[in-house]
């Protein structure tokens, strides 16, 4: 009898040990820890002088500007630089509205999504950001124009 709960405890021990290691490593799967993305934009500091220089592009870019023209760009430049941290693997908190929600109505096209992605890669290609890397972040923005090109 002893035996048998010794068996009977030893076996819930067990199982208990293997799912606490199955939750372990599919939490450690989900969390996000490569960060070579957010590195290679030179961490917060250069996402953020990134941002800075992606925002004047906008601005003066004839294809897109008018989207911009009643938008506080300090609050969207601000926004954009902690999605980008945040998509990049860096430790930031994206705490905007959704992309769909956002860009509801504006009746943006994909000329329009590729006007800014154009602008993004100039404002990386002017911080010396790698093609590789550049092209990473862009690829991480690619699932967006779905639920942002309406038109
Ligand atoms: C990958 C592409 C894009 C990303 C990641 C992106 C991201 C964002 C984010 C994070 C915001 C701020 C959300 C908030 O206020 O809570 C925003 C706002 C805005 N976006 Fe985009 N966007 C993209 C493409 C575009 C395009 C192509 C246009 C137009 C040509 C556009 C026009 C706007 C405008 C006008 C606002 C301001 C909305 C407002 O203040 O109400 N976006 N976007």
């Amino acid at each position: 009898m002893q035996n048998l709960f010794k068996t009977v405890t030893t076996k819930a021990a067990f199982i208990a040990i293997v799912s606490f290691a199955g939750v372990g490593s599919a939490l450690a799967q989900n969390m996000n820890t490569d960060d070579s993305i957010y590195q290679g934009l030179g961490a917060k500091a250069g996402i953020d002088k990134i941002v800075g220089d992606f925002i004047p592009l906008v601005l003066g870019d004839a294809r897109i500007n008018r989207f911009f023209t009643k938008v506080d760009t300090k609050q969207l430049a601000a926004l954009l630089s902690d999605q980008f941290c945040e998509l990049a693997g860096g430790p930031c908190q994206y705490k905007g509205r959704d992309m769909y929600t956002t860009h509801d109505g504006m009746e943006i096209s994909n000329a329009h999504f590729n006007a800014l992605a154009e602008d993004l890669q100039i404002a990386m290609e002017k911080n010396h950001i790698s093609t590789s890397v550049a092209n990473k972040l862009v690829a991480k923005l690619a699932p967006m124009q779905r639920p942002i090109v309406s038109k």
